[in-house]
């Protein structure tokens, strides 16, 4: 094993991989993750990215940066619609990534690409991967059932769900009560209507478009590497084996393979961690939503009331600019601060991994991105789930009713069904089994990862392929 390790290592010296990440908190730390894991297995790495949302550098002395056109106008960089975001961005940045990628071709003659790897919502990367003669490999930042649902969009139309979940995000208040959305499906157990994962759009046919290209150019991909794990997605993996023509890499949690390093935009609030220090063991609820959701202010007030109710010590991230109509917490109640001084903390970004290990830790409030989910199931904590757009609602689902390692909150933030989830969570006999079950998934994550485990193995197997283009 060590002698085919040290052939891998000679073999691979002046190999180059071009990494092309989506420009979305989400998916750029999974792809920097994979990057550290390739460079540290003597690959030497090139990311191509967009000026919108770029990079730093400086984070990682060791990459070397293209930055591309992306075409994108003030008002189009700044839209919440992510769906015609990311349709534009697949237009604007094909002939900037072609003149890219034939001049590194150009120039590399003692360092030869061996492939690009892409963002599999780039799905435009094919194409110009193709007209150089290049492999394309994808990475597949998000759980792979959101995959095997995003195929079925063909099927999930013609069987009349998928209207009713988009429908249900343009107009909640009057779709909320169409009890179909309650409705298993079947194909997609344990789906329900309501968890198809869709994202709000001016236009839904922009979304099926979106979808039907990247299932499309996955489909003619070199191979397609995902950040998950065997034993957490078993049935899933097979499900996409028999789909895809290419070979498929689950080498996931790739954080826990990827040497520390931050891709973070924003500042990490280091305070935090001191003050966690100051709590009981697994007392405290971590609260977080992630990069991108944003709540109005009666949730915000609601979410703030059921925090304080609940009477057990949280630490709060609020991104700036994620409470609709403010720039951070001015809209809290007068003498909220006072009142939970000591036993609440608020800050803008936290150092999430360090905070889920921090032994004070005993829930997370999620909004259960595919990031946080892994992360929480990597320190073995139990979850409180209240998904908002994309894959959120079936990775809640998925937590909840497959893993049993959470809860949900289906009601709406009303400060009465807060306080309840998180003492069932924090306080009662259902927490503590839940938090049994994620310490007994952790451990399966920890054997994958180990020689002989499947994610180790198929890392090892991933680098072999690369080696054979
Ligand atoms: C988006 C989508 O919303 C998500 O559903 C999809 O799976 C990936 O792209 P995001 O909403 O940002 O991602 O959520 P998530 O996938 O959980 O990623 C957030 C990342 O930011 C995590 O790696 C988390 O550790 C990090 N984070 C979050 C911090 O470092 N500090 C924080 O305070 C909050």
């Amino acid at each position: 094993m060590e002698k085919l390790e040290e052939t891998h290592m000679q073999q691979k010296r002046g190999r180059r991989l071009v990494l092309i990440p989506l420009p979305f908190q989400g998916h750029i730390n999974p792809m920097f993750q994979l990057a550290n894991i390739l460079h540290s297995r003597g690959f030497s790495i090139t990311i191509i990215h967009t000026h919108f949302n770029s990079p730093n550098p400086s984070n990682y002395p060791h990459f070397t940066f293209e930055p591309i056109a992306d075409g994108l106008s003030g008002s189009e960089a700044e839209t919440t619609d992510l769906v015609a975001l990311v349709a534009t961005l697949n237009i604007n940045c094909v002939t900037p990534l072609r003149d890219c990628l034939a001049r590194l071709l150009s120039n590399n003659s003692e360092e030869p690409i061996s492939c690009i790897i892409s963002d599999a919502g780039f799905h435009f990367t094919q194409s110009v991967a193709d007209s150089l003669k290049l492999p394309r490999m994808v990475l597949r930042t998000g759980c792979v059932l959101t995959f095997v649902a995003f195929a079925a969009y063909p099927l999930l139309l013609q069987k009349g769900y998928l209207p009713i979940q988009v429908a249900h995000y343009h107009l909640p208040c009057i779709n909320f009560q169409d009890s179909r959305l309650e409705e298993p499906v079947p194909e997609l157990a344990p789906l329900k209507v309501k968890d198809i994962p869709v994202s709000n759009t001016r236009d839904p046919e922009i979304l099926y478009q979106l979808v039907a290209s990247v299932i499309k150019e996955t489909k003619s991909c070199s191979g397609l590497i995902w950040n998950s794990f065997e034993d957490l997605e078993e049935s899933a993996l097979t499900t996409i084996r028999k789909q895809y023509p290419a070979p498929i890499f689950p080498i996931g949690p790739l954080h826990k393979c990827s040497p520390a390093s931050t891709s973070s935009w924003l500042i990490e609030d280091q305070t935090c961690l001191a003050w966690l220090d100051t709590q009981a063991p697994r007392s405290v609820i971590y609260v977080s939503f992630g990069s991108i959701a944003s709540m109005d202010e009666t949730e915000f007030v609601e979410t703030a009331w059921g925090l304080v109710n609940s009477m057990q010590p949280f630490l709060w991230v609020v991104r700036p600019g994620s409470i609709r109509g403010s720039k951070w917490i001015e809209q809290l109640p007068d003498g909220f601060l006072e009142k939970i001084k000591g036993r609440g903390h608020i800050v803008k970004w936290a150092p999430q991994q360090e905070v889920l290990a921090h032994p004070a830790v005993g829930g997370f409030w999620s909004h259960c991105g595919w990031n946080s989910t892994l992360e929480s199931i990597c320190e073995g904590v139990p979850m409180l789930c209240r998904p908002w757009f994309g894959d959120q609602m079936m990775n809640a689902r998925y937590i909840c009713d497959d893993w049993r390692v959470g809860v949900q909150m289906e009601n709406g933030l009303k400060r009465g069904e807060i306080e309840r989830a998180i003492r069932r969570l924090m306080v009662e006999r259902e927490g503590e089994e839940l938090r049994e079950r994620i310490i007994t998934l952790e451990e399966k994550m920890e054997i994958c990862l180990k020689k002989g485990g499947s994610s180790y193995e198929c890392l090892g197997n991933l680098v072999s392929y690369i080696l054979s283009f």
